[in-house]
């Protein structure tokens, strides 16, 4: 597990999530990852429904590995992997739009919405 904390450390992503929450997130879905040697490089991982829906999450290559051609071999190899979805979404800034633009992904005028969690209630409150 402390590969795949260390390939978001590297990213600057998650910086408050647990080793326990990374496992669960990994384990939920369709997951990909590339490794040089020891060292994990890459990941990408899906949620999905099985046939209706699936979420790609978490496309992510190391830094000193990128634009060699390593994420577009593991989104291809995780989009084999949801071959039999009806639609496969994806939330992106729009200037990574030219990486999935060449596998079938187009932006949509819907609005994304996000709900962060509500703080925790405590039995004192
Ligand atoms: C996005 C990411 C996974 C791409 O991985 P990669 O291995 O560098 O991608 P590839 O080498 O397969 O790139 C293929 C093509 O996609 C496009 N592309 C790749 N990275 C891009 C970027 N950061 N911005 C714009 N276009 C990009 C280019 O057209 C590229 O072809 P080129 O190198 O001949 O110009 C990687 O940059 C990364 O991990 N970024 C940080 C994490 C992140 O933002 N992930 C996306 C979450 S939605």
């Amino acid at each position: 597990m402390g590969s795949y904390s260390r390939l978001y450390d590297l990213l600057g992503w998650w910086p408050h999530r647990s080793a326990a929450a990374i496992t669960q997130a990994l384990t939920a879905g369709p997951a990909v990852a590339a490794w040089d040697g020891p060292t994990l490089v890459g990941l990408a991982r899906a949620l999905t429904d099985g046939p209706l829906r699936a979420y790609v999450e978490d496309v992510a290559v190391l830094p000193v590995y990128q634009r060699h051609g390593l994420g577009t071999r593991l989104l291809m190899r995780l989009l084999a992997e949801l071959a039999h979805v009806e639609s496969v979404s994806l939330f992106c800034d729009p200037d990574l739009a030219p990486f999935y633009l060449p596998h079938g992904f187009r932006p949509t005028t819907q609005l994304v919405m996000h709900r962060p969690r509500p703080p925790l209630r405590t039995p004192h409150d």
